[in-house]
């Protein structure tokens, strides 16, 4: 069994009987955030890109539980000089570690460290994880706009849950994530990164609706400390 725990905007606990993995660690500040950083115990930290709210508190979690960071090559530079344990990857690169098998995929969006001077450090390129385990394959698309890379997921691999952000703005909006759902043709998709702030406020029953009038994936809707399983 695989359990994936929403605890808001872009940040997924999931574990499985291979290890206990966070995805976009972003809960110090989040509002919607279902846990405190200092609760979180993992064996990895994927990490999709470096802006705030998804990088979020993975150094720290990383420092303290020891929890290797995944992530791509200049972001976990940036990681390994604040002293996280982190593993360099990139874009189309894969690998089998004990808790799963991860492999890097494109996103469409940026990547950086922007510090509260409002210095950046770039941090590469962002990206998407496929990850495999439990005998589960999950797709975390990060933050993307609707990219045609998604159609060679879904020709490519049989994925068994996408987590699709839907918010707009800075990602894709309802109408552009159904499209990705056609494309990367998932078991289920659960829709993310929406109603964090105002900028990004979506109705996921819409959504999931659209998608079931359009697909034949199911849509789930998981509220921040829910739980899905498969
Ligand atoms: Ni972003
Ligand atoms: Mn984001």
């Amino acid at each position: 069994m695989v359990k994936l725990t929403f605890l808001g905007h872009a940040c997924w606990l999931i574990e499985s009987e291979q290890g206990k993995i966070i995805i976009d660690p972003f809960l110090t500040g989040n509002p919607l955030a279902a846990a405190k950083p200092e609760d979180i115990s993992v064996d990895a930290i994927l990490v999709t890109h470096g802006h705030g709210d998804h990088l979020g508190d993975a150094i720290e979690i990383s420092k303290r539980c020891n929890a290797l960071i995944v992530a791509p090559f200049e972001l976990v530079n940036f990681c390994g000089s604040k002293g996280a344990n982190a593993h360099p990857m990139h874009i189309g690169g894969s690998r089998e570690f004990p808790f799963g098998w991860v492999k890097l995929v494109p996103a469409s969006h940026g990547s950086a460290y922007v510090g509260d001077d409002g210095s950046v450090v770039y941090t590469g390129n962002p990206c998407g994880f496929l990850l495999k385990t439990g005998g589960k394959l999950i797709y975390h698309a990060g933050d993307t706009g609707l990219i045609a890379d998604m159609e060679l997921i879904g020709r490519l691999y049989d994925v068994d849950v996408a987590l699709l952000p839907i918010g707009d703005n800075f990602t894709m909006g309802p109408d552009d994530a159904v499209v990705a759902v056609e494309m990367i043709k998932p078991r289920v998709v659960i829709p993310m990164h929406y109603n964090t702030w105002d900028l990004i406020a979506q109705d996921p029953v819409k959504f999931c609706e659209m998608v079931k009038a359009r697909t034949s994936s199911e849509c789930v809707v998981v509220k921040p400390g829910e739980s899905y399983e498969l």
